[in-house]
């Protein structure tokens, strides 16, 4: 096994064996290892079916502060994996392919946004956990989309505010807080693509459905959601509601959970602008695969590592969250 891969490539490649039975390697590794699988809603159904917990940011950020497990496989992106090895530092996190970024966590880079802050050293830093380790050190308090204005009401209505990276997020919730919060200016690829108009065509054929959506999406697409929240907050809806028929405008991975969990239920996926491509589909999310969780398992790579220091400041905010929340 030549490690050297890792750097270049950001998983490890090797070919697997069609005799061996990815799942139930996993399966004895884990035992073997005393490892965790935490899984985002937005990974692969045959991801999310062997996860010992699937959940949102929050949730998934809460299970990794407090489990016993010697090791973490996270099935998730790149800024998720960051905060489980913030919130657990002496516990081995990996993540299957170190590719699986965020474009919204990049739309914030550091250097602009701590010039941006200098700008208003007065101002509280909110920022969406979707965001860099380095970017959580120059926050106050982080949040999620499940509570975001749980987070932004515990603010004093004196206190301004900077809010970032997701300037649709932002938005929504300076609309449903009533505050003026200054946003930068970032998106997320996938929610910002989804076309209106075809949403309002679907919404034509199907007058039975109820649309839900992300807060990331742009704000004409929340104004005519008839619900509006977090993955778990979306997934929660469809299970509570008494319609039959839901549009659901986030990426796609969440629904395999609505379909396990509501089969009789009918779920429409959003379509995106571009008629040709399924930008609906977090390309960096679907860069986990059951045989890269495998190899990841087998070979303990790639891990995240993170100095003392950048986990000592970038955990202030996130400790900060967890009590808020
Ligand atoms: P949730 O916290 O709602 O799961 O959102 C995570 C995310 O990446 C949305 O794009
Ligand atoms: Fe980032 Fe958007 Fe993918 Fe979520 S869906 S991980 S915000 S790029």
């Amino acid at each position: 096994m030549d490690f050297k891969n890792i750097d270049t490539q950001g998983y490890i490649n090797e070919n697997i064996s069609p005799d061996i039975n990815v799942v139930d390697e996993i399966n004895k590794l884990r035992k073997e290892k005393n490892a965790v699988i935490l899984a985002h809603f937005y990974q692969r159904p045959e991801i999310q079916d062997i996860a010992d917990f699937i959940g949102d940011s929050l949730k998934l950020a809460q299970e990794a502060a407090k489990t016993d497990a010697d090791i973490i496989l996270f099935a998730g992106v790149h800024f998720m994996a960051e905060t489980a090895k913030i919130l657990s530092p002496q516990k081995k996190v990996l993540l299957p392919d170190l590719n699986a970024g965020c474009s919204l966590a990049d739309s914030a880079p550091y250097k602009e946004f701590k010039k941006f802050k200098e700008s208003y050293p007065n101002h509280v830093v909110v920022s969406y956990v979707n965001t860099t380790a380095e970017l959580k050190t120059l926050t106050d308090i982080v949040c999620t989309s499940s509570n975001a204005k749980k987070i932004i009401d515990s603010i004093p209505k004196n206190k301004e505010i900077i809010f970032a990276p997701d300037k649709n997020l932002g938005t929504y919730i300076n609309q449903i807080t009533g505050r003026n919060m200054l946003l930068w200016d970032g998106a997320c690829h996938v929610h910002s693509e989804f076309s209106i108009d075809r949403i309002e065509q679907l919404k034509k054929e199907n007058p039975d459905a109820l649309l839900i959506a992300h807060p990331e999406c742009k704000k004409e697409l929340l104004f005519i959601a008839d619900h509006v929240g977090s993955t778990s907050s979306l997934l929660n809806f469809v299970k509570k509601s008494n319609k039959d028929k839901f549009i659901v405008a986030t990426e796609s991975g969440i629904l395999h959970q609505m379909r396990k969990s509501e089969p009789r239920k009918t779920f429409i996926a959003a379509p995106p602008e571009d008629t040709k491509c399924a930008c609906n589909d977090c390309e960096y999310m679907k860069m986990n695969t059951l045989e890269k969780l495998y190899l990841t398992l087998k070979y303990e790579k790639p891990e995240i590592i993170l100095s003392n220091d950048l986990i000592n400041n970038a955990k202030k905010p996130i400790i900060r969250m967890l009590e808020l929340s």
